[in-house]
Protein backbone atom coordinates (compact mmCIF):
# COMPACT_ATOMS: atom_id res chain seq x y z
CA UNK A 1 0.00 0.00 0.00
CA UNK A 2 1.48 3.40 -0.85
CA UNK A 3 1.80 6.17 1.78
CA UNK A 4 -0.55 8.52 -0.05
CA UNK A 5 -3.10 5.27 -0.03
CA UNK A 6 -2.73 4.59 3.86
CA UNK A 7 -3.14 8.32 4.50
CA UNK A 8 -6.33 8.49 3.09
CA UNK A 9 -6.95 4.93 4.35
CA UNK A 10 -6.48 6.26 7.89
CA UNK A 11 -8.44 9.56 7.65
CA UNK A 12 -11.39 7.26 6.46
CA UNK A 13 -11.19 5.09 9.43
CA UNK A 14 -10.53 7.96 12.01
CA UNK A 15 -14.04 9.96 9.79
CA UNK A 16 -16.10 7.28 10.49
CA UNK A 17 -15.26 5.48 13.67
CA UNK A 18 -15.72 8.71 15.40
CA UNK A 19 -19.69 8.73 13.71
CA UNK A 20 -20.49 4.89 14.98
CA UNK A 21 -24.19 4.12 15.11
CA UNK A 22 -25.67 2.04 17.67
CA UNK A 23 -23.54 0.15 19.78
CA UNK A 24 -26.01 0.15 22.68
CA UNK A 25 -29.88 1.89 22.73
CA UNK A 26 -32.31 1.83 19.47
CA UNK A 27 -30.15 1.82 16.81
CA UNK A 28 -27.89 -1.09 18.02
CA UNK A 29 -29.44 -3.28 15.00
CA UNK A 30 -27.60 -1.50 12.86
CA UNK A 31 -24.41 -0.98 14.71
CA UNK A 32 -21.23 -0.01 12.83
CA UNK A 33 -17.96 -1.80 11.79
CA UNK A 34 -14.88 -0.48 13.07
CA UNK A 35 -12.56 0.40 10.43
CA UNK A 36 -9.56 0.99 12.25
CA UNK A 37 -10.38 -2.97 12.44
CA UNK A 38 -11.14 -3.39 8.82
CA UNK A 39 -7.91 -1.59 8.17
CA UNK A 40 -5.79 -3.92 9.91
CA UNK A 41 -7.25 -6.85 8.09
CA UNK A 42 -7.15 -5.29 4.99
CA UNK A 43 -3.68 -5.83 5.14
CA UNK A 44 -3.47 -9.13 5.48
CA UNK A 45 -6.48 -9.88 3.19
CA UNK A 46 -4.32 -8.16 0.24
CA UNK A 47 -1.34 -10.62 1.14
CA UNK A 48 -3.22 -13.53 1.15
CA UNK A 49 -5.11 -12.67 -1.94
CA UNK A 50 -8.54 -12.15 -0.65
CA UNK A 51 -8.70 -8.52 -1.83
CA UNK A 52 -6.80 -8.00 -5.33
CA UNK A 53 -6.14 -4.00 -5.54
CA UNK A 54 -8.02 -3.22 -8.75
CA UNK A 55 -9.38 -6.47 -9.28
CA UNK A 56 -12.28 -7.16 -6.63
CA UNK A 57 -15.39 -7.12 -6.96
CA UNK A 58 -17.10 -6.44 -3.24
CA UNK A 59 -20.95 -6.70 -2.11
CA UNK A 60 -21.78 -5.38 1.77
CA UNK A 61 -25.28 -7.37 2.75
CA UNK A 62 -26.59 -4.85 5.04
CA UNK A 63 -24.60 -1.78 4.25
CA UNK A 64 -26.12 0.96 6.49
CA UNK A 65 -24.72 4.41 5.61
CA UNK A 66 -22.44 2.40 3.30
CA UNK A 67 -18.85 3.10 5.40
CA UNK A 68 -17.61 -0.57 4.74
CA UNK A 69 -18.18 0.46 1.08
CA UNK A 70 -16.59 3.51 1.40
CA UNK A 71 -13.60 1.88 2.62
CA UNK A 72 -13.08 -1.18 0.29
CA UNK A 73 -13.79 1.12 -2.92
CA UNK A 74 -10.41 2.29 -2.13
CA UNK A 75 -8.72 -1.54 -2.27
CA UNK A 76 -11.49 -3.14 -5.23
CA UNK A 77 -12.78 -2.34 -8.55
CA UNK A 78 -16.32 -2.64 -7.57
CA UNK A 79 -17.36 -1.88 -4.18
CA UNK A 80 -21.80 -2.84 -4.29
CA UNK A 81 -23.81 -2.25 -1.10
CA UNK A 82 -27.68 -3.52 -0.64
CA UNK A 83 -29.44 -1.97 2.73
CA UNK A 84 -33.22 -2.24 3.57
CA UNK A 85 -33.70 0.79 5.17
CA UNK A 86 -34.06 3.77 2.74
CA UNK A 87 -33.26 5.89 5.82
CA UNK A 88 -30.13 4.81 7.11
CA UNK A 89 -28.64 4.31 3.31
CA UNK A 90 -30.04 8.18 3.34
CA UNK A 91 -26.77 9.07 5.36
CA UNK A 92 -24.41 8.00 2.81
CA UNK A 93 -24.30 11.09 0.56
CA UNK A 94 -24.36 13.74 3.36
CA UNK A 95 -21.57 11.41 5.12
CA UNK A 96 -19.56 11.25 1.99
CA UNK A 97 -19.43 14.86 1.74
CA UNK A 98 -18.56 15.66 4.79
CA UNK A 99 -15.44 12.96 4.46
CA UNK A 100 -14.65 14.10 1.36
CA UNK A 101 -14.35 17.52 2.36
CA UNK A 102 -11.78 16.22 4.84
CA UNK A 103 -10.12 14.20 2.59
CA UNK A 104 -9.56 17.33 0.09
CA UNK A 105 -8.41 19.36 2.93
CA UNK A 106 -5.91 17.03 3.83
CA UNK A 107 -5.17 16.36 0.19
CA UNK A 108 -6.20 12.51 0.12
CA UNK A 109 -7.45 10.51 -2.43
CA UNK A 110 -11.19 11.12 -3.01
CA UNK A 111 -13.11 7.59 -3.22
CA UNK A 112 -13.18 6.17 -6.47
CA UNK A 113 -15.76 5.99 -8.80
CA UNK A 114 -16.64 2.34 -8.53
CA UNK A 115 -19.33 2.52 -5.21
CA UNK A 116 -23.18 1.42 -6.33
CA UNK A 117 -25.81 1.56 -3.61
CA UNK A 118 -28.82 -0.23 -3.19
CA UNK A 119 -32.15 0.29 -1.50
CA UNK A 120 -33.88 -3.16 -0.91
CA UNK A 121 -33.63 -6.68 0.52
CA UNK A 122 -30.28 -7.87 0.16
CA UNK A 123 -32.18 -11.83 -0.60
CA UNK A 124 -34.75 -10.23 -2.77
CA UNK A 125 -34.02 -11.79 -6.75
CA UNK A 126 -35.33 -8.91 -8.56
CA UNK A 127 -32.85 -6.79 -6.89
CA UNK A 128 -29.98 -9.09 -7.67
CA UNK A 129 -31.07 -8.60 -11.56
CA UNK A 130 -31.19 -4.87 -11.25
CA UNK A 131 -27.83 -4.85 -9.95
CA UNK A 132 -26.44 -7.08 -12.53
CA UNK A 133 -28.27 -4.30 -14.92
CA UNK A 134 -26.09 -1.68 -13.38
CA UNK A 135 -22.79 -3.09 -12.48
CA UNK A 136 -22.72 -6.02 -14.94
CA UNK A 137 -21.93 -8.60 -12.09
CA UNK A 138 -24.33 -11.08 -10.69
CA UNK A 139 -24.16 -12.90 -7.49
CA UNK A 140 -22.29 -15.42 -9.06
CA UNK A 141 -19.46 -13.23 -10.17
CA UNK A 142 -18.85 -11.18 -7.07
CA UNK A 143 -15.27 -12.25 -5.80
CA UNK A 144 -16.02 -11.28 -1.71
CA UNK A 145 -19.36 -10.58 0.21
CA UNK A 146 -19.53 -8.61 3.19
CA UNK A 147 -21.92 -8.89 6.53
CA UNK A 148 -22.18 -7.69 9.79
CA UNK A 149 -23.71 -10.77 11.42
CA UNK A 150 -27.69 -10.05 11.51
CA UNK A 151 -28.84 -11.67 8.67
CA UNK A 152 -25.27 -13.91 8.39
CA UNK A 153 -27.23 -17.53 8.37
CA UNK A 154 -29.82 -16.04 5.68
CA UNK A 155 -27.31 -14.77 3.76
CA UNK A 156 -25.03 -17.41 3.99
CA UNK A 157 -27.75 -19.78 2.66
CA UNK A 158 -28.66 -17.82 -0.21
CA UNK A 159 -24.82 -17.43 -1.05
CA UNK A 160 -24.53 -21.19 -0.86
CA UNK A 161 -26.85 -21.20 -3.78
CA UNK A 162 -26.07 -18.04 -5.52
CA UNK A 163 -21.85 -17.16 -5.07
CA UNK A 164 -19.30 -18.85 -6.89
CA UNK A 165 -16.98 -21.74 -5.71
CA UNK A 166 -14.37 -19.71 -3.96
CA UNK A 167 -15.78 -16.79 -3.27
CA UNK A 168 -15.20 -15.40 0.31
CA UNK A 169 -18.19 -14.69 3.08
CA UNK A 170 -16.58 -12.69 5.80
CA UNK A 171 -18.81 -12.24 8.45
CA UNK A 172 -17.83 -8.89 11.27
CA UNK A 173 -19.51 -9.19 14.46
CA UNK A 174 -18.57 -12.87 15.55
CA UNK A 175 -15.87 -13.64 18.67
CA UNK A 176 -14.52 -17.24 19.96
CA UNK A 177 -17.45 -19.14 18.87
CA UNK A 178 -17.23 -19.83 15.08
CA UNK A 179 -20.50 -20.94 13.35
CA UNK A 180 -20.26 -23.49 9.82
CA UNK A 181 -22.49 -22.87 7.14
CA UNK A 182 -23.63 -25.54 4.72
CA UNK A 183 -21.47 -24.95 1.35
CA UNK A 184 -18.72 -23.35 3.10
CA UNK A 185 -15.46 -23.76 4.58
CA UNK A 186 -14.21 -21.70 7.54
CA UNK A 187 -10.44 -20.48 6.52
CA UNK A 188 -9.67 -21.65 10.47
CA UNK A 189 -5.82 -20.44 9.86
CA UNK A 190 -7.29 -16.46 9.60
CA UNK A 191 -10.18 -16.40 11.29
CA UNK A 192 -11.68 -14.44 13.47
CA UNK A 193 -9.46 -11.57 12.25
CA UNK A 194 -8.35 -9.32 15.12
CA UNK A 195 -10.60 -11.45 16.71
CA UNK A 196 -14.34 -10.22 15.13
CA UNK A 197 -13.70 -11.11 11.63
CA UNK A 198 -14.87 -14.56 10.08
CA UNK A 199 -13.88 -16.05 6.65
CA UNK A 200 -15.57 -18.45 4.81
CA UNK A 201 -14.52 -19.98 1.42
CA UNK A 202 -17.55 -20.77 -0.82
CA UNK A 203 -16.92 -24.68 -1.88
C1 LIG B 1 -25.26 -4.15 11.82
S1 LIG B 1 -25.63 -3.11 10.41
C2 LIG B 1 -24.09 -3.13 9.55
C3 LIG B 1 -23.85 -1.95 8.66
C4 LIG B 1 -22.53 -1.97 7.86
N1 LIG B 1 -22.43 -3.12 7.01
C5 LIG B 1 -21.35 -1.97 8.80
O1 LIG B 1 -20.78 -3.05 8.97
O2 LIG B 1 -21.00 -0.91 9.34
C6 LIG B 1 -26.68 -4.20 9.46
C7 LIG B 1 -27.56 -3.50 8.46
O3 LIG B 1 -28.23 -4.51 7.70
C8 LIG B 1 -29.50 -4.02 7.33
N2 LIG B 1 -30.33 -5.16 6.94
C9 LIG B 1 -30.94 -6.07 7.74
N3 LIG B 1 -31.59 -6.99 7.00
C10 LIG B 1 -31.37 -6.69 5.70
C11 LIG B 1 -31.76 -7.29 4.47
N4 LIG B 1 -32.51 -8.37 4.42
N5 LIG B 1 -31.35 -6.70 3.33
C12 LIG B 1 -30.57 -5.57 3.34
N6 LIG B 1 -30.19 -4.97 4.49
C13 LIG B 1 -30.56 -5.51 5.65
C14 LIG B 1 -29.96 -3.27 8.57
O4 LIG B 1 -30.97 -2.33 8.26
C15 LIG B 1 -28.65 -2.63 9.05
O5 LIG B 1 -28.51 -1.32 8.54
Amino acid sequence: MDERLRDSLAKIVEFYDQRKVGDSGPLGFRRSSDLATLLTCSERLIREGIIIPGETAFLDLGCADGRVNLFFSYLVSLSVGIEIDEWTLDEYGPLRSSLEAALEKGALLPPPENIFLFQGDATDKSLHDAIARRTGRTLRSFDVFYTYLMMHDVFAEMLAESARKGAIFMVYGLDAILPQYPGFRLLRDMSPMEGILALYERV
